[in-house]
């Protein structure tokens, strides 16, 4: 028994009651979604699945794998589908499949679809070197190797990785690719796309590595989502990908941000979220809307966060606004607030916010070209 977690855990329920709409309505943007992180990160009681959330290499955090595993776990009604796009080997598939098994609510039929383009991500050397831990544990049979050196194909390796697991039968992998720009969308033979009549409770995403990509899915999955589906966000937090945040706050009527957990910010959607306004108000490029929007859009929501005396928010969305500025070109502006987060005392002395910065100030951005510098 861990007193300290039953309490979290009892403090997680409060937090849920009325779907969490009463009591975020009494402890307010600033202290919601701080308490619902907190209880929704606490680790596993079953033995063994903090291994298994650590097993395979993830681009996540721990802590943001634990966010997965209990979101499904406890906030998941456990009838809907969920969707995942970008599992590369599914570190973020294995938690939420763990975490869907442990809903017990989940109805027998609920399924995780998970897409990728499951190629050209890793080269062989990479994925050979990244699977070396797994090779040496036989969770991965030295066989496959081979079959890694002709091709960095990786689905075979996701199916290697999962189909010893109980939670195997809920996921289903699906070759799907997000284009890149618009021009590429009739050129791609495994265009991302999803059957008729799929619907979604919960979606997450960390496929959309670019501004078109982000369109594509959002355009595509919106029919497949209701009032009340959850978008969860990998990459709202992460300087470089301005574009989900970007999307999110063009379209803020649509979604309620529910909680945060370092990169991952949650989402619900408010209303039925419709592809032909994605159209209009989401153009196909970052340049057609311009620097000035962006600088505008990102300076504002860092003062928002500011309000809420929320430092993190603040400085996510000012590396945003140097992002997408940096992205259009406009990099001596781009340089300069960056310059001036630097100088700001409370990042200056935390290590993580310094390592962001420095990192922002190698590769500002990335485009469909290549990466954006300042040099
Ligand atoms: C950051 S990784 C995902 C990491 C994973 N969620 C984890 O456990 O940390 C991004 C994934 O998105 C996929 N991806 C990137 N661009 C894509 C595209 N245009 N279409 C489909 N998948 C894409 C990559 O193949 C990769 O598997």
């Amino acid at each position: 028994m861990n007193p300290s977690a039953d309490f979290g855990q009892t403090l997680l329920n409060i937090l849920m009651v009325n779907e969490g709409n009463l009591p975020r309505r009494f402890l307010g943007e600033e202290l919601f979604p701080k308490l619902l992180a907190r209880t929704l990160t606490l680790p596993p009681k079953i033995p063994g699945h903090l291994e298994l959330l650590n097993e395979i290499n993830s681009e996540t955090t721990e802590r943001e794998r634990l966010l997965l595993y209990n979101f499904l776990a406890q906030v998941w009604s456990g009838t809907g589908d969920v969707l995942e796009i970008g599992p590369f080997l599914g570190g973020t598939t294995r938690a939420m499949a763990l975490g869907m098994r442990q809903n017990p609510q989940r109805d027998l039929g609920a399924r995780l679809y998970t897409y990728d383009k499951f190629e050209k991500y890793y080269s062989s050397e990479q994925l050979l070197s990244a699977l070396d831990h797994l090779f040496q544990k036989g969770i991965v049979p030295e066989e496959a190797k081979d079959r890694i050196r002709k091709s960095d194909n990786f689905l075979e390796i996701f199916q290697l990785l999962h189909k010893d697991q109980e939670y195997y039968p809920i996921i289903r992998p699906r070759v799907g690719v997000l284009p890149s720009t618009k021009d590429e969308v009739g050129e791609l033979e495994r265009v991302f796309a999803l059957d008729k009549g799929q619907e979604f409770e919960i979606i997450f995403v960390d496929g959309c590595k670019g501004w078109y990509p982000t369109k594509y899915f959002m355009q595509t999955v919106a029919p497949h989502t209701k009032p009340g589906t959850y978008f969860i966000f990998q990459d709202y937090g992460w300087y470089t990908c301005f574009w989900i945040a970007a999307f999110v706050n063009i379209m803020s009527r649509y979604f309620n941000f529910i909680t945060s957990v370092d990169d991952i910010y949650v989402f619900k959607l408010e209303k039925d979220l419709a592809a032909p306004e994605i159209d209009v108000v989401f153009p196909d490029t970052a340049q057609e809307l311009g620097a000035g929007f962006f600088d505008a859009l990102f300076a504002g929501l860092s003062e928002r966060a500011l309000e809420l005396e929320d430092m993190n928010g603040y400085f996510r969305h000012q590396l945003h606004r140097v992002s997408s500025l940096a992205y259009l070109g406009v990099k001596p502006e781009a340089l300069r607030i960056l310059r001036e987060l630097f100088d700001f005392p409370y990042f200056k002395s935390r290590e993580n916010y310094v390592a962001a910065i420095n990192s922002a100030l190698r590769v500002p951005a990335y485009t469909p070209e290549g990466n954006v510098r300042f040099h």
